[in-house]
């Protein structure tokens, strides 16, 4: 098993030998390695048994490292930086050779994001690299937003999970580049598309695209807990699967079952995010067969919820 501390010294050490340390954001945690050691990116890939074509994003610890790492910055890209760092935003840009191809699956675009964790924000500080991290879960299944949840999973392949407590905002950040003209968000997350308009105005969403996905995020069956999942109106549901067999997923609800999870009594979207894949997780451990889930309403962070729950459910 991992061990789990607050050991900033010792997950630098781990770093600079090659070795990968799960690490805390304010969004997932990401399991982390030097981003220009291909060495330790092949370990990333082979610990998350992730597909070599899906290319991981690099961690900074300011917006002023990003043009060491990026080519060109399309003005409303920096624009959205400076505005949102650190924080759940990705952006994409043009790589410099520095990059390493293993990094960026072979594309000329890599992924940069500022996290907004103290403890991430102090060791990526003390480090004279960028760290690639994707979320610290198995390829395709929900992101970790707990020490304990990446224990549970990657716990006899890493040595050290530095321990940031529960992620704040639960779901992984908003990806967003520059394409046709157009600032475009190719992953609904953590940072909302109202937020982000407020700043650049209108953009274009592409996260819904299934065909040759910018981003596996993107693809259709991603982020999936190992229960099937069915949305709809949770009374109607429960005529397919009654009760006791099923658990129940609701925003608000309370439908007193033993099986159920709400995941904000108040109706309070950013308490429901943070909850949502600690929510989908206590269902696989839960002896039932199917959750019986409702959409969120299609609002400020209810956008990237309802986008997670229909990709868990394949939709
Ligand atoms: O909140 C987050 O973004 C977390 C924390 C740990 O920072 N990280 C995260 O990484 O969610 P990951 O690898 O699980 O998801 C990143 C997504 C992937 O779907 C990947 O395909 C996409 O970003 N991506 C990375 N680089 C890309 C690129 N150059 N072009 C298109 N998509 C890219
Ligand atoms: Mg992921």
């Amino acid at each position: 098993m991992a061990e789990i501390g607050t050991d900033i010294q010792r997950a630098k050490h781990l770093l600079h030998q090659g070795e990968l340390v799960a690490v805390p954001t304010e969004t997932v945690y990401g399991l982390a390695g030097n981003a220009l050691n291909p060495e330790a990116v092949t370990k990333i890939f082979k610990v998350k048994e992730r597909p070599s074509f899906d290319p991981l994003i690099i961690h900074v610890p300011d917006l002023a490292s990003v043009d060491e790492y990026a080519e060109e910055v399309p003005e409303p890209v920096r624009i959205l930086a400076k505005h949102f760092w650190p924080g759940p935003l990705t952006i994409l840009v043009k790589k410099k050779s520095i990059v390493p191809e293993l990094v960026t699956s072979g594309l000329d675009t890599v992924g940069i994001r500022c996290p907004d964790h103290p403890l991430t924000r102090e060791l990526l500080a003390s480090l004279d690299f960028p760290l690639a991290a994707p979320s610290a879960n198995p390829f395709g299944y929900v992101s970790p937003t707990s020490p304990q949840h990446v224990q549970d999973q990657l716990g006899n392949k890493i040595q050290y999970i530095l321990d940031g407590g529960t992620c704040r905002v639960g779901i992984e950040s908003t990806i967003v580049g520059f394409e046709n003209g157009m600032t475009t968000v190719y992953r609904m997350g953590g940072l909302s598309i109202e937020k982000i308009e407020r700043v650049v105005g209108k953009v274009d969403v592409q996260s819904h695209s299934t065909s040759n996905p910018k981003a596996p995020g993107q693809l259709k069956s991603h982020y999936a807990p190992g229960k099937k999942i069915l949305i709809g109106k949770i009374e109607e549901l429960l005529q397919q699967y009654p009760a006791h067999c099923a658990g129940i997923l609701t925003f608000q609800n309370d439908f007193n079952s033993p099986f159920q999870f709400i995941l904000s009594p108040s109706g309070n979207l950013e308490e429901a995010a943070q909850n949502l894949f600690t929510a989908l997780r206590t269902f696989d451990k839960m002896p039932i067969d199917a959750i019986l889930t409702e959409f969120v309403p299609e609002v400020g962070l209810g956008r990237a919820i309802n986008d997670r729950l229909r990709r868990a459910a394949a939709l």
